[in-house]
């Protein structure tokens, strides 16, 4: 969504700039070219070879570098971005550009340009709520800056209240937003993802090989698309997405019981590989090893999420689930979107040879009333991204 999009990061002088370290690393992932301008301030607590390595690019930092001067002069560097962003931006940066002074890089090329412009403010509690801060914010509002955050909590200073910088998700949902709406905006979405556990007793359980990659990319382009997601997740592999409302459960039940808590949404999306059984009765304690014999497990069947959310008296507009097959993928899936009641199934062979448990990419058929459709091998990343297109095509 930011693929191509050109984005100049001026980092001010605060703690918070070690959160642009982790914004550049997202913008990059999101496809935009970062162009970071380190301030001497900036300079004391990230350096200019991690911001470098990380944006790919050069760091300009120096007014007077005739070297850099002589690649791009700060009059072309003000204007070759399609959107400036100050993060951090300091209560010392913001009143300097409140004022229209220009006596370094960033407030030079900051006077100079006519691209829009994002601030992220971070400071002290009391710095951000003085009278000249606010004056100065006013000023930078009306002057037709953006602003995002500050967010409210500790701070480094040990202080607690208005004046965290917005993390870094907020921030490049701040900037994809100032490229255009976004189509799920507004929209609630549930996803779940990867394994349950089922417990024997109190130390043992029944798990599978899913990693939650699949559905972290999923819940990932969903919110990138605007959506509000909430993402179901049991213990996985691959870590949560940043910007999403994360609930965590271990079993096939607790996965059940916090979907249904999401009600209303307007999609599910059941990426989960949910155990069909679990242990009639788990012990309460360890077992032991006896002279009888070993031990007998009886199992019963869970509750099925996706077919439970189709038939549900507030099912969501769209129900999605998936088909993980090891043979005959296609005639199974198809079968199992009419048994299950859903919309749309996305299939895939998940035998060994194929990789795609627990792998980067994934070969996926989706199945619609209108057919089957055959998606070529793609990374995981970019099945989602397809996905949260078409989801977002019947919400949007
Ligand atoms: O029947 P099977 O497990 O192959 O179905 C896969 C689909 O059903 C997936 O979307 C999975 O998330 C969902 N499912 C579920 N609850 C279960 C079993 C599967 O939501 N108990």
């Amino acid at each position: 969504m930011l693929s191509g999009k050109r984005i100049t990061l001026i980092i001010g002088g605060g703690i918070a700039a070690y959160k642009s370290l982790d914004l550049i690393r997202q913008l990059r992932r999101a496809g935009a070219q970062v162009t970071p301008v380190l301030t001497r301030a900036g300079a004391q607590f990230v350096t200019p070879l991690s911001v470098a390595a990380l944006a790919e690019e050069q760091v300009f930092h120096d007014l007077f570098d005739l070297k850099d001067e002589a690649e791009m002069g700060h009059i072309q560097l003000s204007r070759v971005a399609d959107l400036i962003v100050v993060a951090p931006a300091t209560a010392n940066l913001m009143a300097r550009m409140a004022a229209g002074m220009a006596d370094d890089l960033a407030s030079t090329l900051l006077l100079a340009t006519d691209t829009p412009v994002l601030i992220a403010p971070a400071m002290n509690v009391r710095m951000w709520q003085h009278p000249a801060t606010q004056r100065n914010l006013a000023q930078l509002q009306a002057d037709g800056l953006r602003v995002v955050g500050p967010d409210v909590g500790d701070m480094a200073c040990g202080e607690h209240g208005p004046g965290r910088m917005a993390e870094p998700a907020a921030i490049v949902a701040a900037i994809r937003d100032h490229f255009g709406p976004r189509p799920l905006t507004g929209q609630r979405v549930l996803v779940t993802s990867g394994p349950t556990h089922e417990p024997i007793d109190p130390v043992r359980y029944i798990a599978n090989r899913s990693s939650g990659a699949q559905g972290t990319a999923i819940a990932e382009a969903l919110r990138d698309l605007g959506a509000e997601v909430i993402f179901v997740t049991g213990p996985a592999q691959t870590p949560p997405p940043d910007g999403v409302t994360v609930m965590r459960v271990e079993t096939a039940r607790e996965m059940l019981a916090a979907a249904e808590g999401a009600l209303p949404v307007a999609a599910a999306i059941c990426a989960a590989a949910v155990a069909d059984w679990r242990v009639t009765t788990d012990s309460t304690q360890k077992m032991k090893k006896t002279t009888q014999g070993t031990p007998k497990l009886e199992f019963s069947e869970n509750p099925d999420i996706l077919a439970t959310l189709s038939t549900h008296a507030q099912r969501p507009e769209l129900v999605v689930g998936f088909a993980a097959e090891t043979e005959d993928v296609i005639a199974h899936a198809t079968l199992k979107r009419t048994r299950k009641g859903c919309d749309w199934i996305v299939a895939n062979d998940v035998s060994p040879a194929t990789g795609i448990m627990g792998g980067q990419e994934n070969a996926v058929n989706l199945i619609t009333e209108a057919g089957v459709e055959d998606w070529p091998r793609l990374p995981k990343r970019e099945v989602a991204a397809r996905l949260a297109d078409r989801i977002a095509q019947v919400l949007g």
